[in-house]
This record gives C-alpha cells, sequence and structure tokens, in this order.
C-alpha cells in the first residue's frame, strides 16, 4: 500500500491535508494522527471493516477493545446508553485531554471495535489537530497507539512512519506528544470509578473530583492468574524494545551502585549495555550507552521522553538495557507502569 505521509507546519495549519485525512477516515481509510498522549491510528469506529483493518496493520490481539475518539463533548450521546453523574464530572474536569471514560456502549458501536465487550472507552482529545481530523471526518475514530502491537507508542511522526509505512493510508503530524503517554483510563461503568491504566491524568487529579478513585491493583503487579487486569490489553507484554529491560527500584545512591555492578557484569559477558538516566545521574555510569529522560525534578518531562528513548535503544544495537525506577505517585505512576510492562516486570529492588 502507498502510504501518504504530510508533516505538518504547526503555525499555519495545512487545512486541505486535514480535509483529505478526514475523507480517507470517512471513506474506510486509515490514517495515523497526532495526539497529546501518543500518536494515533485511527478509522471509523462505526465502520466494521475499518476497525478490522487496525487489527491488522498493528498485529493487534483481536480481543483487545479499541478508544473512541470525539470532538465535541456532546459526540458521546449516541455511542454510550448513558453518562452517570460522576462520569459527567470527569467529563467537565478533564475533556479534553488525556482521560478515556468507560461506559456502557450503544448498540451503535460494532463489536469489532468494542472486542466483544459491552462497554467502550471514550476520549476527546486536546490536540487540536487531532480533534481537526475527527471533525472533518464527520464520525468517531477508534484510534489505539499508532504502533506496531507490543512495541513502545509513538509520540512523534517519525516513528508512526517507522512502524506504519506501507500499512495504512495516511499519516499525518509534525509535533511531539507532549503527554508522551497514553490517556488515563477510568471505568464508569462501576462504582466507584476504578483506572485501569494509570496515565495524563493522575491518581490524585481524579481524587479531587470523586475520591473513591482507585487504581485497579492487578495492573501494578506481575500478570497472575488470580489477578487479571479489567483493561484487555493491560494483560499483555508492551513498551518492550527488543533487547531486555531490566528496573532498578531503590534509593538513588542504590540504584547507581547495582547499575554500574549490572554493567560490569554484562560488559564482560561481551554485551553491549544501555542505560536509561536521568539528568542527575547521566555521569554516574561507565562503560555503557547512557540516554538520560530528563530531571528528576520533572516528572512530566520523563513521561514525554520515556518512549522515545526506549525506541532510541533499538537504533543503538544494546544487549540489555538498565532504567532507574521513579517514585509511584502523580505522573510516576503511569511512568513506572509502562517501565514495569517494557520490562516485563523484570525488577531489581531493595
Ligand atoms: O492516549 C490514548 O489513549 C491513545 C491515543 C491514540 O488516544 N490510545 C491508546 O489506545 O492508547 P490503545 O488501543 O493503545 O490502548 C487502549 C487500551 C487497551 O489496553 C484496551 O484493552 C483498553 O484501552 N480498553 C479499551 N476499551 C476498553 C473497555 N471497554 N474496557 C476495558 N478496557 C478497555
Ligand atoms: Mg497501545
Amino acid at each position: 500500500m502507498n502510504t501518504k505521509v504530510v508533516k505538518l507546519n504547526y503555525n499555519n495549519l495545512d487545512k486541505e491535508a486535514i480535509k483529505e485525512a478526514g475523507y480517507v477516515l470517512r471513506n474506510g481509510g486509515l490514517v495515523a494522527f497526532p495526539t497529546e498522549t501518543v500518536y494515533g491510528l485511527g478509522a471509523n469506529a462505526l465502520d466494521d471493516k475499518a476497525v478490522k483493518k487496525i487489527f491488522d496493520a498493528k498485529g493487534r490481539p483481536q480481543d483487545n477493545p479499541l478508544i473512541v475518539h470525539i470532538a465535541e463533548i456532546s459526540d458521546i450521546e449516541t455511542l454510550v446508553q448513558e453518562v452517570p453523574e460522576v462520569a459527567f464530572k470527569f467529563i467537565k474536569k478533564f475533556w479534553p485531554g488525556p482521560l478515556t471514560i468507560i461506559l456502557p456502549k450503544s448498540n451503535k458501536i460494532p463489536n469489532s471495535t468494542s472486542a466483544g465487550l459491552d462497554s467502550i472507552g471514550i476520549r476527546m482529545p486536546s490536540n487540536e489537530v487531532a480533534r481537526e481530523i475527527i471533525k472533518a471526518s464527520g464520525v468517531p475514530i477508534a484510534a489505539p497507539s499508532a504502533n506496531i502491537s507490543g512495541r513502545p507508542s509513538p509520540t512523534d511522526l517519525e516513528r508512526c512512519v517507522e512502524d506504519l509505512n506501507g500499512k495504512v493510508d495516511y499519516i499525518i503530524g509534525g509535533e511531539k506528544s507532549n503527554v508522551g503517554v497514553e490517556s488515563t483510563i477510568i471505568d464508569c461503568t462501576v462504582y466507584p470509578p476504578c483506572i485501569l491504566r494509570p496515565g495524563g491524568v493522575t491518581l490524585e487529579m481524579l481524587k479531587e473530583v470523586e475520591k473513591e478513585v482507585y487504581i485497579d491493583p492487578a495492573i501494578m503487579k506481575k500478570p497472575e492468574e488470580k489477578l487479571k487486569p479489567k483493561a484487555p490489553g493491560m494483560k499483555y507484554r508492551h513498551y518492550a524494545p527488543k533487547a531486555p529491560v531490566k528496573v532498578i527500584q531503590g534509593d538513588l545512591d542504590f540504584t547507581i551502585t547495582k547499575i554500574n555492578e549490572l554493567i560490569n557484569k554484562y560488559t564482560k559477558e561481551g554485551k553491549n549495555v544501555g542505560v536509561i538516566a536521568t539528568d542527575e545521574t547521566l555521569n554516574k555510569y561507565h562503560n555503557a550507552i547512557v540516554e538520560t529522560l530528563g530531571s528528576r525534578n520533572n516528572i512530566n518531562i520523563i513521561a514525554q521522553n520515556l518512549f522515545e528513548t526506549l525506541r532510541k535503544f533499538d537504533d543503538k544495537n544494546v544487549d540489555v538495557i538498565l532504567s532507574e525506577a521513579f517514585e509511584e505517585k502523580g505522573m510516576g505512576i503511569a511512568v513506572m507502569n509502562r517501565l514495569k510492562k517494557s520490562a516485563g516486570f523484570d525488577i531489581i529492588s531493595i
């Protein structure tokens, strides 16, 4: 397939390209586009055939439901059976933005979009280009992250092209996603509302609106038979670069010592080692390829750089990646969730 790639100038948006992307979507094609969280791979959420193409292009397991993206709050009305009071409060406070709300689906949503579930996740992105494209399409847009299944989600146009060139009709964008990790998913089909995936809207922010909100206990732990994550997608190994990742968790001195110990061990075995560090620790590691996520004082920047850093190591030919850890509060919860998953829960801690 011939993929059209358009790099937008954000100071002067190419309205024709946006219209064209909308046209492709409305007619059953696939378009990758930017959002504030990560890039998405869109199709008409109401078109069974179009949605199936997403699963093919990504190599996505069939049991993993898609999130439906809308351009206006009122677009939700025909997609769900009801909007409970608490969901309405979240919408008022956090839309447009990185929050996906799970609600009972209406019969307009085909089973391929919801992967056979009775519920559907809806999100209104804050990214202007995303909303313009959805508007131009005139339909709700099902959009998973625009990566090949299992890989870290793309946060810029180039990474999208890397994964999807030749597999989709259109790739449009240009700016880096500024949140850097996917939306928070909150299940409002149950009470109290349950966070199925931590993301750009933090637990603390959600609790300010509804103090009973809690996180699905299954998602921060290694997947076990007894404790299945409620979001089907959270059970898969994910965000994984080619080399295995190990997360080292403890105070910073312990972390630095342990990582250097491991570098020595792997180097002796003839392995190339990558280290995911921070500005504060960047020059503390020797005999390794070191990438910084940014300063420990700004967890939002760390989230922004996380997936790009994981992907960078694929270009660098390392055999193992050792990563520092972060405090599990605020955005740190989402960062640690993605890191642990990328490591397949291979965590060394004191
Ligand atoms: O930030 C985002 O949400 C991005 C951008 C493109 O908007 N999209 C995204 O989609 O991350 P995806 O498909 O990569 O992740 C969707 C996750 C999966 O883990 C899926 O299992 C879960 O949402 N999910 C979707 N619908 C669900 C439902 N009805 N019940 C439970 N989990 C659901
Ligand atoms: Mg994804």
